[in-house]
């Protein structure tokens, strides 16, 4: 991306829970942002283009010994700066204000009577409800600063400084319980900041494909498939920069959905007439898993197998250089570290992991600043099939991990049959789009059951389906009954060997989302 060019505001990490959550909400006012370390040198601010700043909460006292800060310089800088809790009281005390332990710690649902609606809360009424999480705050600013809102116990729930363009505010604007979080946010970007709201999909692909160009030059670029949407934007919008110098690689493990290799391949041959090679390694794969049960070692038996497949496919292209990874935004956001940064928490994809050095690629990540919904708009933007974009997150080792034991051929094909009637059956229920995962784990053992006269001792399907965010913690899917009736009676009328379905209702925590 052309740094320069790209209106943004940088977010300081003081090592709040919710920095992503900020940058969200000023993503949602089309104004683009990234999350920085606070320890950011003011060099680099300006360097950046940057028309505000806001810095982030945090758990740390100001006072306390280590607690993170920021180069005061970035006060003085003559652009706008928010400060949100730890952010505004630090602020605040750099410049001059008074910050102390509150009486009262406030935390949760509270009031603020806004004082001065000109420019921050312009637009709002009098009486807010904001939400606190807070023990410090400041006391006494100083003559520098003017009120703009104040609670019970905190006559300085937001202020201004009076010449600098510093505001500070003690509630947290960005999580929903603070209704007009938005409209603080617009007021703040828009009205303080001069910004455009120019953050747009098209834009972001123009400079991506530009950027992507002027990084390969000539040389060849390889992305591995997995199905998922991460993979298909990137090799979507990596095809759109360099066209036939792209090469697809999709392994096909045995471990897939159905119709998975088979959408893919619609999807780049037919419609992106990308160069796809599809691996089929099925054979390899489940030779190798024969007799493994437990989850790690089915893992780590996929990941080696993975990578060996594609190493060696990839070696047959011999221009290639760069290779593409699907890698989002909450993955590389280095500022983990508020005391100094960037200490750049990289997770490995989970395909890929490790290939870049081995091959010596250099790595392409052209999603590395979105956030997912993002990467779905993107892909929207390029033209990928909805099915794809909107696809439930599928985890790399596959159906092997939703097989409860030794994964054998008649194993597998049941549980792919049961998996695409309940796939089926929650679309057209018009209910996919609304939960975050949902699948079939085939058990282990047999259940006894009768069917006409006879008795049968067969397969017992379990129904997974959840609802989550970020898919650290989740819920179980309250399905209509009617729905899971007519899954579990196709599962068990259409699927040779399965006569008992039941539907898992524990949620993320105690139990994860897989059963393996
Ligand atoms: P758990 O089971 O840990 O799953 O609650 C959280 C999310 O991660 C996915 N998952 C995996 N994804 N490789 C992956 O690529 C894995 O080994 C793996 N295990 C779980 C899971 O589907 C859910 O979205």
């Amino acid at each position: 991306m052309n740094e320069k060019s790209q209106e943004k505001i940088l977010i300081l990490d003081f090592g709040s829970q919710y920095a992503q959550l900020i940058a969200r909400r000023v993503r949602e006012q089309r104004v683009f942002c990234e999350i920085v370390p606070c320890k950011i040198e003011p060099k680099r601010v300006q360097e950046s283009n940057a028309k505000g700043l806001i810095f982030s909460g945090g758990p740390a006292s100001v006072y306390a010994e280590g607690a993170p800060q920021c180069d005061p310089k970035l006060l003085r800088l003559g652009l706008p700066v928010l400060g949100i809790c730890y952010g505004m009281q630090l602020g605040c005390r750099l410049l001059g204000g008074n910050v102390s332990s509150a009486r009262a710690r406030e935390y949760g649902h509270r009031r603020v009577r806004v004082v001065d609606r000109s420019d921050l809360f312009r637009g709002l009424d009098d009486d807010l409800a904001v939400w606190m999480s807070h023990g410090d705050q400041v006391d006494d600013p100083g003559p520098d600063f003017a009120p703009l809102a104040r609670t019970d116990t905190c006559p300085y729930a937001a202020v201004r400084h009076t010449d600098l363009p510093f505001f500070g505010v003690q509630f947290h604007p960005e999580v929903t319980h603070t209704p007009f979080g938005d409209r603080m946010f617009h007021n703040f970007l828009f009205r303080i900041c001069g910004c455009s709201g120019n953050w747009k999909m098209t834009d972001f692909i123009e400079r991506s494909v530009a950027d992507i160009r002027s990084q390969t030059a000539d040389a060849g670029v390889v992305c591995g498939l997995s199905g998922g949407v991460d993979s298909a934007v990137t090799a979507a919008i990596v095809h759109r920069a360099v066209g036939d110098k792209l090469t697809c690689i999709l392994v096909d493990n045995g471990l897939l959905r159905g119709g998975e290799a088979e959408s893919v391949r619609t999807a780049f041959e037919d419609h992106f007439h990308a160069r796809l090679n599809v691996v089929d390694a099925a054979h390899l794969f489940l030779d190798r898993l024969k007799g493994v049960t437990d989850p790690e070692a089915k893992r780590k038996t996929i990941g080696h197998t993975f990578i060996e497949v594609f190493e060696a496919e990839a070696r047959k292209l011999r221009n290639a250089r760069f290779l593409a990874q699907g890698t989002l935004y909450p993955d590389v956001i280095e500022s983990s570290s508020p005391l100094g940064g960037p200490s750049a928490t990289i997770k490995t994809h989970h395909h890929a992991g490790g290939l870049p050095e081995k091959l010596g690629f250099e790595l392409i990540e052209p999603l590395r600043l979105l956030f997912k919904d993002e990467v779905r708009a993107l892909g929207a933007a390029l033209g990928l099939p909805e099915d794809l974009i909107w696809r439930h997150p599928f985890p790399g080792p596959g159906l092997a991990v939703r097989i409860i034991g030794e994964i054998t051929p008649d194993r597998l094909d049941a549980l792919r049959k049961a998996d695409r009637i309940l796939l089926d059956e929650v679309r057209a229920a018009g209910w996919y789009r609304k939960i975050a995962q949902c699948f079939a784990v085939l058990l282990p053992g047999a259940s006894v059951g009768v069917m006409g006269d006879e008795r049968t001792y067969a397969h017992v399907v379990a129904v997974r389906a959840v609802e989550s965010q970020d898919f650290m913690t989740a819920d179980w899917v309250h399905l209509p009954h009617d729905l899971l009736a007519a899954i579990a009676n196709r599962v068990i009328n259409e699927v040779k060997n399965v006569n008992r379905v039941v539907y898992d209702i524990s949620s993320k925590p105690p139990s994860t989302i897989e059963w393996e």
